[in-house]
């Protein structure tokens, strides 16, 4: 008798192996092999065989290829017509990421009423949420209108034959988790589901023209629930930030193969929904607030500047000091503390260091580095640091400060927001009301704090 063949899946990025692992050699998580039944092994056998017997299209050469024409078209939405790179793609197959709660229905919804009211036909598949309530939300957003239309389904075989027995002009699934294939013989939301269900969707996206949006819930590492392979499937990949706590949230492009990833979308919450943000002034900081422990810094979101608060508490330490940062990363954390230790003599070894960036922001440019640093200086010293004061300056390995771009932009936006001083790496070439004050190195904050 022939020995069983066993397969095993990684549930997090769909690598495979005949072996069992702890740790996944495809993606280096933990725990996440899982052992396919005889029926998914029989299915992926088949798939395979299926797709090998095809006949081959002809290549051409790309000299005689035309172009594709991208016509894109305005999703109503200021700010996700920005993130997408100048509008909706007609054939694109976008995911849109974020823990729960943090709005995805709402924007989703909301566009999908933006689109209807302009005579669009659009579809919304919910496998979340019923009717009734989706109705709920559709009142309060002013999405009511005659060419929208709801299907509460999860099973793949049904929204695909909605989709091709009616002419809809924009689709959101909400979300890609909660449905299933009846060809797959495993649960909703695995990586086998997930992966059929996307190859579906970007088949009929494809050959009907139609932009098709989906909601994919994240894990509390930050990656969609379970596959990373829908990352690699899809065309435009975007991402919520922002903290339930404050009403702000932004839209960050993670991959856009119609577009650059630069630039952010920033929304606000409120009853009537996920609005395009009017100003971003004084929304990451509260000036009257500030404490010892805290620093404003200015940074770039794509082409534009904000200023966001930096918060950090150094207390003493009772056992093996802790490192924790929220909305900056934790190995520049641990860098630059090691480099205040060495170049200012700090026994910051024996403190507990956290570090939070206000309303749920997550700075992703170096220039935050001195802002950082003045405030675990504040912090460590129990100070508070001026509240006219912004730090920018990026830190290298050395202690040096160097510059960091746009800096003339980002000295405009403090002025414009009626701070007067500034601490910064270099002499800005234009110059501005604002009063700077030069730090090229760390051990030169001091001066200024
Ligand atoms: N009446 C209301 N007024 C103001 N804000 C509301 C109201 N009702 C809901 N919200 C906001 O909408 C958020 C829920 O948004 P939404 O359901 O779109 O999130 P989601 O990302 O789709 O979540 P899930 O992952 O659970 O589906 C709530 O966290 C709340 O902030
Ligand atoms: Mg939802
Ligand atoms: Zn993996």
């Amino acid at each position: 008798m022939a020995k069983k063949r066993t397969l095993f899946e990684c549930q997090a990025c769909g690598f495979q192996s005949p072996r069992w692992m702890g740790k996944c050699t495809g993606c280096g998580e933990w725990e996440t092999m899982v052992e396919l039944s005889t029926e998914q092994i029989k299915f992926l056998k088949e798939t395979a065989t299926a797709s090998s017997a095809r006949p081959a299209s002809k290549a051409k050469p790309i000299t005689q290829i035309g172009e594709d024409n991208i016509i894109r078209f305005s999703s109503g939405s200021r700010e996700l017509d920005l993130v997408l790179g100048g509008g909706i793609v007609p054939g694109s197959l976008t995911l849109i990421g974020g823990s729960p709660g943090i709005g995805k229905s709402t924007l989703l919804l909301k566009i999908a009423g933006n689109l209807a009211q302009r005579s669009q036909k659009v579809l919304y598949v919910s496998g979340e949420e019923s009717a009734g309530q989706i109705k709920m939300r559709a009142n309060r957003l002013n999405a009511n209108h005659d060419q929208l239309y709801l299907l509460p389904e999860i099973n793949l075989q049904s929204v695909l034959t909605e989709i091709i027995n009616e002419s809809y002009k924009f689709i959101v699934i909400d979300s890609i988790q909660t449905l299933y294939s009846d060809t797959t013989p495993s649960a909703p939301g695995s990586v086998t589901q997930v992966r059929t269900i996307t190859f579906e969707l970007m088949r009929i996206a494809k050959s009907l023209h139609i932009p098709i949006f989906i909601i994919g819930h994240i894990t509390k590492d930050g990656s969609i629930a379970g596959p990373r392979v829908l990352e690699h499937m899809v065309d435009t990949v975007l991402y919520f930030e922002g903290d339930t706590n404050s009403e702000l949230r932004l839209l960050r492009g993670f991959k856009n193969r119609f577009g650059s990833t630069n630039e952010v979308g920033i929304f606000e919450m409120n009853k009537e929904g996920l609005n395009d943000a009017k100003s971003m002034a004084g929304k990451f900081f509260d000036k009257e607030k500030l404490q010892s422990g805290s620093a404003l810094t200015v940074i770039m979101e794509g082409s534009r500047p904000i200023i966001v608060e930096v918060q950090a508490l150094v207390s003493e330490s009772y056992g093996h000091p802790k490192r924790s940062s929220t909305g900056f990363d934790n190995n520049r954390l641990t860098m630059l503390l090691a480099l205040l230790e060495k170049k200012l003599d700090l026994p910051l070894g024996t403190y507990d260091v956290f570090i939070n960036i206000s309303g749920g922001i997550k700075v992703n440019e170096p220039s935050a580095d001195l802002a950082i640093i003045a405030a675990i200086l504040s912090s460590y010293r129990d100070r508070e640091l001026s509240t006219e004061t912004l730090f920018i300056g990026e830190v290298s390995l050395t202690g040096e400060i160097r510059e960091v771009s746009g800096l003339t932009q980002r000295l405009k936006e403090i002025q414009t927001q009626g701070f007067t001083k500034a601490v910064i790496p270099n002499k800005p070439i234009e110059t501005t009301k604002i009063k700077c004050f030069i730090a090229d190195e760390v051990s030169k904050v001091m001066e200024w704090m």
